[in-house]
């Protein structure tokens, strides 16, 4: 039945980002050189993203990524998740400094099917980081652009229920469609106290292909629609391996288990990305 109140451009960019036939996505994070500079497995970048482009369903990452390192072929072939707040770098011991950094204008024009803003609740910048995020919304939604809030944290904070379900309400509350989060434990009450707005969890620091996939298997079991990995996928010896194997958690429903089959059923390529 057609919905006469639905916001149409907003909802067909969400269709665009999460597959509406499973409520799900594998979302590939490579926007790290945007604080990170030349991060391991993103120093060819070009190379990266040819390589895990076509096994993703959306790719976050940044203006300048997008113009240098897609190929022109490959644009429009996935939906793009724009990172649209910076200005810091990891040189700098509070990384909240942030402010917008491409206006909604140009996320248009490059045809992104979503915009993303870091907050970075309890530290020094937090005010400045929260409103960064309401005044892309402001701007976003008069043009139907669904805006992702990234719930990124310090070096100080705690990953704990408490910490990520505060920084992660604010971000509702301010009008974020999508809420990009930590996994902790707990987890369904996070997703449960944000409904019905999406969940991605991110990845974090490289661990291993067993406990990146617990990680991704517990997330969409306590409801989140689907990760939103880096480094595990694109560090790995194995990445399209397991990128594929994030796919078959999130989308095929695998355990653990079945996805490590799929991992080891792919040849890793002859070397690791750079
Ligand atoms: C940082 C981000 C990054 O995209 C994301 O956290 C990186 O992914 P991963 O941690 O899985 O490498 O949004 O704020």
């Amino acid at each position: 039945m057609v919905n006469a109140y639905l916001d149409v451009g907003i909802q067909s960019r969400m269709n665009r980002i999460i597959n509406p036939k499973d409520n799900r996505v594998v979302m590939l994070a490579i926007d790290h050189p945007y604080f990170q500079g030349p991060t391991t497995g993103l120093r060819n970048m070009s190379n990266t993203i040819r390589t895990l482009f076509p096994h993703c369903d959306c790719l976050m990452t940044t203006r300048g990524a997008v113009r240098a390192n897609i190929a022109p072929e490959a644009l429009g072939s996935k939906p793009i998740m724009l990172r649209v707040s910076g200005g810091n770098s990891v040189l700098f011991d509070d990384l909240s400094d942030e402010q917008l950094t491409v206006s909604i204008e140009e996320a248009i024009r490059m045809d992104a099917a979503g915009v993303a803003v870091s907050v970075f609740v309890g530290a020094r910048n937090q005010q400045q980081t929260i409103l960064n995020l309401t005044d892309m919304i402001n701007a976003a939604e008069e043009y139907g652009i669904p805006v992702l809030a990234v719930t990124a944290v310090g070096k100080d904070m705690a990953r704990d229920l408490r910490y990520l379900a505060l920084a992660s309400r604010i971000c509702q509350d301010a009008g974020a469609r999508i809420i990009k989060t930590y996994y902790c434990e707990e987890f369904a009450k996070l997703v449960d106290w944000v409904a019905p707005t999406a969940v991605v969890v991110a990845g974090g620091k490289y661990s291993s292909p067993p406990d990146a996939l617990k990680m991704a298997y517990d997330s969409v079991q306590a409801g989140a629609v689907g990760v939103d990995f880096g480094r595990n996928i694109f560090q790995d010896d194995n990445p399209i391996g397991m990128i594929k194997a994030i796919g078959a958690i999130v989308h095929g429903n695998h355990t653990v288990k079945e996805a490590l089959d799929v991992y080891n059923a792919h040849t890793p390529q002859a070397s690791r990305l750079e």
